[in-house]
């Protein structure tokens, strides 16, 4: 038995939004029959109700359980009063849930966080509540996989750096990985990446896999290599996790699976 988790982020509906990409994933979805879809934010570009509304369209046609968590874009820019007074407002109001939110799969335990704060338009915040309610969650939970889904990213790759990675991203890696945590998966860069945590942050208790997600259906696609849109698809078994990069092949508009990268449990306790 496996238990499949499709990762997408930065869908972005508003100006820049490519409808060929997120209706091929919605087929593609379909043909890979995951247990639950991820989305790690940026739903929209600016925040407004009918982007949300169209976001909630397509988020129905997936068909699959969801987890969804808000991105910097989903809360409005330039409304200074409803973005202080109200930030998730319109989100809310089309999406649901805009604050922290659980996925229990057969394999896999899955804990979003919003990591938005309308303080600040780019950098990526963990309140000490949420902290402390991921951790509590994380210690109950009895699956053999533990997953941490944010919006904003903890590392910059060289000469490819985007705003918003979490300024604290040792403190609370070391946190989730304490607690047993496999993957954290984010958005926001606009690419795809996959690392062990500990190659930036050695002082990790144990290996801690750093995925994101780079933009599904956004023209704005950057980063390293291939600048394509993507998304990731992570299959959790009894003895390893495989993360599967899905890449939009333009030519013939249709998603394909690119690289598989697979880590036994064994990788995961060697830190231990
Ligand atoms: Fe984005
Ligand atoms: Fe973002």
């Amino acid at each position: 038995m496996t238990t499949t988790v499709v990762h997408c982020s930065d869908i972005h509906f508003g100006r820049g939004f490519l409808p060929e990409c997120a209706e091929a994933f919605v087929a593609t979805v379909k043909t890979l029959a995951p247990d639950a879809v991820v989305i790690a934010g940026d739903l929209t570009l600016r925040a407004r109700r009918h982007q949300f509304h169209a976001a909630r369209r397509w988020l129905e046609r997936l068909e699959r359980p969801l987890l969804v968590i808000p991105g910097n874009h989903d809360v409005p820019l330039y409304n200074l009063a409803l973005r202080l007074l109200a930030p998730f407002r319109n989100y809310r109001m089309a999406i649901g849930v805009s604050t922290t939110q659980t996925l229990e799969l057969p394999d896999a335990a899955v804990f979003g966080i919003n990591s938005v704060t309308p303080f600040r338009h780019q950098q990526g915040r963990i309140s000490d509540a949420d902290m402390q309610q991921s951790m509590e969650w994380l210690d109950r939970v009895t699956a053999p996989w533990k997953v941490v889904v944010t919006h904003q990213h903890f590392y910059d790759l060289p000469g490819h750096r985007r705003p918003g990675a979490f300024p604290n991203a040792s403190v609370l890696l070391e946190k989730w990985a304490s607690r047993g945590v496999h993957a954290v998966l984010h958005g926001h860069t606009h690419y795809p990446s996959l690392m062990d945590a500990r190659r930036l942050f050695p002082g990790l208790p144990r290996p801690l896999l750093l995925i994101g997600s780079g933009t599904l259906s956004n023209r704005r696609v950057r980063g390293p290599g291939m600048r394509t849109n993507s998304f990731q698809c992570l299959v959790f078994g009894s003895e390893m996790l495989s993360v599967t990069c899905h890449r939009w092949h333009a030519p013939t508009a249709c998603w394909v699976a690119d690289t598989t990268e697979t880590f036994d449990r064994a990788f995961f306790a060697s830190g231990v």
